[in-house]
């Protein structure tokens, strides 16, 4: 099995098994357990994990050190993700090739999931035995930082809802809703392992790059991509009016423009100083990924 795959394996298996050690509340019809279950269980790429994986693989082959923040960055994308579908924001009805989270538990029990799950990341890595306690603060602290970032460039994402803006303002947008969880699981990795700080500084300048292509490229599967392949719906961008790459300067420039993104990403990475090899070969999977 490839690496990644590898990666993929086991941060299901944590998650899973996270999950699992939450205890029932036998009264409720509902449990909020199972409401986050179904959303975080039901698969995804899960690339922020493997990207923890990764950046921490450059430095140090302990992999178990890396478990919690793998788990919880991806605990709060898929909260990300359950907000996202609601009908107050994107209104979608699919997500992982199944209904969305409020179309099964309904809007009340859809919000309470995401708000669970993003409590339970920060108790996930403040729980974790093998992390010393400087770093855990760290850790903390920029994971607390990059969700408030997401919120953020929701927020603008929705208030620019049938404007016309700037790739500027879009791009400010994307680095923010996407960018900075992207960030954080990047930098993740090196913090795990006391990365210098000329290290931190090249892997932020990656993950910017890193994750404005990520979403542009987000933008151009949603037009160019069938709703059974993303495991989403196609053109949802275009039904809610949303501005985008490609609606501002086309399909072809917007791919041109991820690419160009990806391509400075992966130049950073050789001023590192350990070997770039395997998040080199990652990025190279960013860009190539089809949904
Ligand atoms: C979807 O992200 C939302 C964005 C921030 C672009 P992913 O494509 O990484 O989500 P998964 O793989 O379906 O979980
Ligand atoms: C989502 O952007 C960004 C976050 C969830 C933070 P999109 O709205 O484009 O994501 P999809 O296309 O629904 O996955
Ligand atoms: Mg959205
Ligand atoms: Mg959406
Ligand atoms: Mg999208």
């Amino acid at each position: 099995m490839k690496i990644h795959d590898q990666y993929r394996e086991r941060v299901n298996s944590c998650l899973d098994s996270f999950l699992g050690s939450i205890p029932s509340s036998p009264n409720s019809d509902i449990e909020l357990r199972d409401v986050m279950k179904y959303s975080v269980l039901a698969g995804g790429k899960r690339f922020r994990p493997i990207l923890t994986y990764t950046v921490a693989s450059l430095y140090d082959s302990e992999i178990e050190k890396a478990d919690s923040c793998a788990s919880a960055i991806e605990l709060i994308h898929i909260y990300s993700l359950i907000h996202d579908d609601l009908p107050a924001m994107d209104n979608d009805d699919i997500r992982h090739n199944q209904l969305s989270n409020h179309k099964v538990f309904g809007e009340a029990q859809a919000i309470l999931a995401g708000d669970g799950l993003q409590a339970l990341a920060f108790s996930l890595i403040s729980n974790d035995p093998l992390i010393n306690a400087d770093t855990k603060i760290k850790l903390l602290e920029l994971m607390a930082k990059s969700s408030y970032a997401m919120a953020e460039g929701q927020s603008i994402d929705l208030s620019v809802v049938s404007k016309k803006v700037d790739l500027n303002i879009l791009n400010k947008m994307h680095q923010k809703k996407t960018g900075a969880l992207l960030n954080c699981s990047i930098k993740f990795g090196a913090l795990l392992h006391n990365a210098s700080e000329n290290d931190l500084s090249i892997l932020e300048s990656f993950a910017s790059h890193l994750g404005l292509a990520y979403q542009i490229q987000d933008d151009v599967l949603d037009v160019t991509t069938s709703d059974e392949v993303l495991g989403k719906r196609q053109n949802s961008d275009a039904v809610k009016n949303k501005p985008s790459y490609p609606s501002i300067i086309g399909l072809n420039e917007s791919i041109k423009t991820f690419e160009n993104l990806y391509q400075n990403a992966q130049e950073e990475l050789s001023h590192l100083s350990v070997d770039c090899g395997p998040l080199s070969l990652l990025t190279t999977r960013l860009m190539n990924r089809s949904y």
